[in-house]
């Protein structure tokens, strides 16, 4: 590894596999049309986007959201409510119990410490990026008769941009504790 390699990073929560499946089948069935959707494989809900970061910052990043997550509580998240900024079309999430919030926060807290993040100026919300466009969709889909998300790991992600979209590699994962 090159001494000045950057790496593109954000910290996640991961989602379980047939969560994935059934949120990428809702999105084509009422999105497909409209931008670009993110793949299965693809869906995550974001901790901290820390944006290009040193290589060699890695090792302790991976150790802080260990931590982070191991202390956390079990987090269980419920669909509410389909919403479009002015690029992206997301599942916002209802946070049962506040506990992925406090994850978000104290990792948050534990990246700013250590110099290579900085919390933005609006509170963390929990959602999930399900489509990407230009120029809103206008789109208003019922996110009918999903289940509650059931959390049991987060992940430090590479993002590498490219013609078709950024794709996203789990770099390394951590087990949330109270799971
Ligand atoms: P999103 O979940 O709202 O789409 C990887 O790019 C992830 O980091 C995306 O899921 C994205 O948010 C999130 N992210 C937050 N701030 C970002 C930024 N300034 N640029 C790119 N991605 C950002």
């Amino acid at each position: 590894m090159a001494g000045d390699e950057r790496i593109r990073l954000f910290c996640a929560l991961q989602l379980p596999e047939g969560v994935r499946g059934e949120l990428a089948v809702w999105a084509a069935e009422h999105l497909h049309d409209k931008g670009r959707l993110v793949r299965a494989d693809d869906l995550h809900v974001t901790l901290a986007f820390l944006g290009s970061r040193p290589a060699t910052e890695l090792p302790a990043i991976v150790a802080e959201l260990g931590a982070a997550s191991r202390d956390a509580a079990a987090v269980e998240l419920r669909p509410q409510r389909y919403h479009e900024t002015r690029s992206v079309g997301m599942i916002v999430l209802d946070d049962v119990g506040g506990t992925a919030t406090a994850l978000a926060d104290d990792l948050q807290g534990r990246l700013e410490r250590l110099g290579v993040y900085r919390r933005e100026a609006r509170p963390w919300l929990p959602h999930l990026t399900v489509l990407r466009f230009r120029g809103q969709a206008g789109l208003h889909p019922e996110v009918a008769n999903m289940c509650s998300i059931h959390v049991v790991r987060s992940a430090l992600y590479r993002s590498s941009l490219g013609p078709g979209g950024a794709r996203y590699d789990a770099l390394e994962t951590a087990a949330l504790g109270g799971t």
